[in-house]
């Protein structure tokens, strides 16, 4: 079991940022959300404000969102148009998609100033099956290292029909927890029986992957495929579609989960039917994740024990995070020059 200061505090949030969720691939949204050149991403991975933009020749290009001159913000978060450069929102310095420093609007002179010293610092960007990955690690492996275990599967080609947040008062790695084992189930989520065999739910580890599966039943809206990926990531599979759920730590006690629906268009009904069972089943886990992390800021666990048979997963997930945050030296930034 990990010691309660990892979960708590300011502190415990900064080594998590430092040696797990900086160094990992975080998805960022799917390629669909930017199809023309200069359509761009904006979210906060890892406490660091990043930008993802299509460029000329079709590909994809990442930078901190973070202007060279006085740190503003070239866009605001969310999805969005630029007209082939970016211009920071607070003295309208120009950057080219590439990340280069192409005008420095109205700055004057300046001896010894060289636009070509003022390039955006650039980030990581790789996708798989659609869905776009960032990693603030320049050494970090290639995503296609850590997804090898999803190989095998397809995600089928569905629109993205909705994004929903949800905000929970506990620690992400409470909620992660929660999600890595079906014990909870028949307590927590007593109409899931109806769905899926709860008696056959299986939890298997693959590398950075967590396969959850149990039965589905006739007419169920769960297809009985969970897999989640090291750190904060989960694909959620439904009969008629499937959802990418991000759990991100907004603070040290407060996680935000972003889930983006990839659905059939024919099947309103079949969507309406899965937004009531996604609804239910995260208000009940938010709830006891709510719980557990109260006591947990109460002081009174010390820490307890883990059941083979349905928290080996959660055993190997500590485990993980203990190595993760051991020390190690930060990656020095190179900018766009
Ligand atoms: S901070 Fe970007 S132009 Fe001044
Ligand atoms: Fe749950």
């Amino acid at each position: 079991m990990l010691g309660m200061q990892y979960y708590l505090g300011e502190a415990s949030l900064a080594a998590d940022r430092e040696g797990i969720l900086r160094r990992t691939w975080q998805f960022i949204g799917h390629e669909r959300q930017l199809p023309d050149v200069g359509d761009y991403l904006a979210d906060v991975i890892g406490g660091s404000p990043v930008v993802v933009v299509r460029r000329e020749a079709g590909e994809l290009s990442a930078f901190h969102n973070v202007c060279r001159h006085r740190a503003g913000a070239l866009v605001a978060d969310g999805q969005g148009h630029c007209d082939g450069a970016f211009t920071c929102r607070y003295h309208g310095w120009r950057y080219a998609l590439d990340g280069r420093l192409r005008s420095a609007v109205d700055f004057g002179q300046a001896p010894g100033f060289d636009p070509r010293d003022y390039g955006l610092f650039p980030v990581r960007v790789e996708t798989w099956r659609g869905l776009v990955f960032v990693n603030l690690d320049p050494a970090a492996a290639p995503l296609a290292e850590a997804l090898a275990p999803l190989a095998p599967y397809a995600l089928p080609d569905f629109p993205l029909v909705e994004r929903r947040t949800h905000h929970l008062g506990c620690n992400w790695k409470t909620y992660v927890e929660n999600y890595l084992e079906g014990y909870h189930l028949p307590v927590v989520h007593p109409e899931f029986d109806r769905d899926i065999v709860v008696a056959d739910y299986r939890v298997e580890i693959e590398g950075d992957v967590c396969f959850h599966s149990a039965p589905a039943r006739d007419g169920s809206v769960n297809a009985g495929f969970w897999a989640w990926l090291w750190p904060n990531l989960a694909i959620n599979t439904y009969r008629h579609g499937f959802m990418v759920e991000r759990m991100t730590a907004d603070a040290h006690d407060r996680t935000r989960l972003d889930y983006f629906y990839f659905f059939d268009p024919a099947r309103p009904q079949e969507l309406a039917d899965m937004f009531v069972v996604s609804d239910r089943v995260t208000a009940q886990d938010k709830q006891v994740c709510e719980e557990v992390h109260r006591n947990l800021a109460a002081g009174i666990y010390q820490g307890g024990v883990l059941s083979p048979k349905h928290e080996a997963s959660i055993a190997w997930f500590h485990d993980r995070i203990a190595q993760a945050r051991a020390p190690a030296s930060a990656a020095r930034l190179e900018a766009v020059s």
